[in-house]
Order: C-alpha cells, then structure tokens, then sequence
C-alpha cells in the first residue's frame, strides 16, 4: 500500500459491542509504524486517574453530560499534545480507539445533553490545534440488542461494566442515532461499517477504507 506524506489521524468509534477493540488490534498490526492510543485513557494521567473518575468511581455515577463531557475533553486535551502534535511532527500516522465523536453520541445524544452542541464544537477547536484533528472516522454501527447481547457475553466471561455499559437499551439507541448524526454533520470525515457482519468482513471492509484514506 502506498503511504502519502500528509498528515492522518483515525479515529475508531462505536457502539457497545460493536467489536471495536478485536478490530483495534488488526489495524495495530496493519500500521507498525503508527502511534495508538485509546479514550479514555491515552496518557499515564488520562489512563490511571481519568478512567477510573469517568468510569468507575462511585462518585462520578450521576454526573451530568456538562461535567462528563468536561471530563472526556480534558484527557482528549492531554492525549493531543502528548500524541498526536509529536506524531504529526514525525510524520506519523495516529489511531485511537474512540475520540471526540463518543462525546457526541454519548453526552449530547445517549446523555440527552443537545444543548451542549456549540459547547462540543468549541471545546474540539480549544482542545488543541485544529490542524491536529482527526482526518477520518470509522464508525463501526451495531444495534443496541446485537451490541448489549456481546456485552452481556463479555460481562459474564470477565465481569467487566462500567456506567455507560450498564445503562438501559434506549440509552444505547440514544448513542446509535448520535453516531448517525455525526456522520450526517462531517460527512467527508466519517465511514460507517455495519458491524453486525463477520468479523472478516468488518476488517475487509475497514481496509478498503484505511487504504483508500491512506493513498488520497
Ligand atoms: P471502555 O471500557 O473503554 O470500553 P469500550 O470503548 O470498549 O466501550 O468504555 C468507555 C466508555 O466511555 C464507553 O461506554 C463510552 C464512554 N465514553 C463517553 O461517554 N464519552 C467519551 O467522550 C468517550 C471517549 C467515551
């Protein structure tokens, strides 16, 4: 595959149980040259403290979408000066799994927190310098009964659920219809994948995508 020069930042997004993080791992291998992180998480400061705040602590359990999304935004901030600005120096490609099109379809759609609509798009232009945003998202689309029925799977095989998880199916109906509006408002940034397919044909589907964005 041919690379060009400029610069690309990937961002894979998805509901629960959408397979995000099996076809993470392909693209990991696909890029050894790439730099990779996950949200929340990314950096030491985003991994340890604001994971653990956003998605377990007993005390963040009733935040509202303002807060949350304050929160998410922060450690977005931290992972942009930590990985993509010296990435985007290097020349090399970045991929996260999840950024700023979960606090669109999480907080505004999923949390019912529309009103922070002016409030997301300034806090993605403050966040960093705007040359430094993402250049493609895939989104990897799932029904909120194909995507809890995994969840529910991998919850009993590892007894992993966190406050997002473990909402109720309208929440993530919520989180679907947020995707498909961010989609409809970048749509020459955005991929949508029907994840309910093999997971080869996802992957297959996912490269057709990355190679295309790769060689533009
Ligand atoms: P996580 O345990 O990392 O798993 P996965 O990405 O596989 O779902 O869960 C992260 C949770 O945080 C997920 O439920 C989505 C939520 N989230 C938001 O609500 N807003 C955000 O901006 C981000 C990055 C994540």
């Amino acid at each position: 595959m041919m690379q060009s020069q400029k610069f690309r930042f990937v961002v894979l997004e998805g509901c629960e149980g959408s397979g995000k993080t099996t076809q993470f791992e392909r693209i990991k291998a696909k890029f050894p040259n790439g730099v990779f992180f996950r949200e929340p998480g990314g950096t030491e400061f985003a991994e340890k403290e604001m994971r653990r705040l956003l998605l377990s602590s007993p005390y963040s359990a009733d935040l509202t979408p303002y807060e949350c999304m304050g929160l998410f935004f922060t450690g977005r901030s931290h992972n942009i000066r930590t990985f993509v600005m010296p990435a985007q120096t290097k020349n090399q490609p970045v991929f996260t799994d999840r950024f700023d099109g979960s606090s669109f379809a999480y907080q505004l759609y999923g949390m019912e927190g529309k009103n922070l609509l002016d409030h997301f798009e300034s806090s993605r232009k403050a966040m960093g310098p705007t040359d430094c945003l993402p250049t493609l998202y895939i989104i990897l689309d799932v029904s909120p009964e194909v995507g809890m029925a995994r969840v529910k799977k991998r919850y009993e095989a590892k007894g992993e659920m966190n406050h997002f998880d473990s909402r109720g199916p309208e929440f993530h109906a919520r989180v679907r219809e947020g995707y498909q509006e961010f989609a409809k408002r970048y749509p020459d940034k955005v991929a949508v994948i029907d994840a309910q397919q093999s997971v080869e044909k996802v992957w297959s589907d996912i490269e057709v995508v990355l190679d295309k964005h790769f060689s533009a």
